[in-house]
């Protein structure tokens, strides 16, 4: 029997609906296969967060196609789809709004299949102490440091146990220690996964592919260290 790969994305282009700017994502064709972890590297507006909109079905595919685990993404497989996808917000402030951490933790579970309460709360709390956040518990979400807002909005996304995680420049406005603390417990997560950012020690210390985007396409993609080696291609797609 064959395997599908976990993600295959085939010549898809996807423009925002109304703009007038064209193509934002070109014929993009590349696969994930279980286990990988992947850089998605790209200056601003290359298209990294359209990327993952697209992959989760909020955008519109222009043409291609996008399967996950052999699923094809259309609207009939989108709740499915859905199940399989974590992301993680750019701004932690999108995905955090219940009152407290562990509610915000519970909600996801809740909210799908009809599970026992009392293992929702074994799961969220579970996930709370692999991520050490147990303390920040009956926190106010929009009261933590950014760093916390990272592992609180990680802790409602893995706790749905994605098959394939999605990090929207995760590193971003995190102070070196937050930092640090993020970048270790990303290196305990046995999940796939693929990190939009500009932090090329973080792609080099966690990834090892990348992808690198330029203007909605795809320039480059390999294994992280030649890549991110490779000054003259980065600085020609305006990192
Ligand atoms: N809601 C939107 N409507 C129209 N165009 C958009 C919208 N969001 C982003 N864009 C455009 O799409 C392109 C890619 O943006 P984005 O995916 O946010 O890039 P990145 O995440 O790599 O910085 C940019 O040219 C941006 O201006
Ligand atoms: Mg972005």
């Amino acid at each position: 029997m064959i395997v599908p790969p976990l993600l295959d994305v085939q010549r898809l282009s996807v423009f925002y609906p109304g703009s007038s700017g064209g193509l934002v994502l070109e014929d993009l064709s590349f696969s994930v296969a279980e286990g990988e972890k992947i850089a998605l590297l790209g200056a601003n507006g290359a298209g990294k967060s359209t990327l993952f909109l697209t992959l989760l079905g909020v955008l519109a595919i222009h043409s291609g196609s996008v399967e996950v685990e052999g699923l094809v993404l259309d609207k009939k497989s989108l709740p499915a789809i859905r199940r399989k996808i974590g992301l993680i917000f750019q701004n932690p402030d999108d995905q955090l709004f219940m009152p407290t951490v562990y509610e915000d933790v519970l909600f996801g579970p809740q909210n799908a299949a009809p599970t026992d309460s009392a293992d929702i709360g074994k799961a969220a709390q579970d996930i709370l102490e692999r991520l050490e956040i147990t303390r920040l518990k009956d926190r106010m979400p929009h009261k933590l440091s950014g760093g916390e807002k990272r592992l609180a909005a990680l802790a409602g996304v893995l706790v749905m146990e994605p098959r394939l995680l999605l990090m929207d420049e995760p590193t971003a406005f995190l102070d070196p220690r937050a930092r640090r603390r993020l970048v270790a417990v990303l290196k305990t997560l046995p999940q796939t996964y693929i990190i939009a950012t500009h932090d090329f020690g973080l792609a080099l210390d966690l990834c090892t592919r990348c992808i690198v985007l330029d203007k909605g396409r795809i320039r480059a993609d390999g294994p992280a260290a030649a890549l991110i080696g490779d000054k003259a291609l980065l600085e020609d797609c305006g990192l």
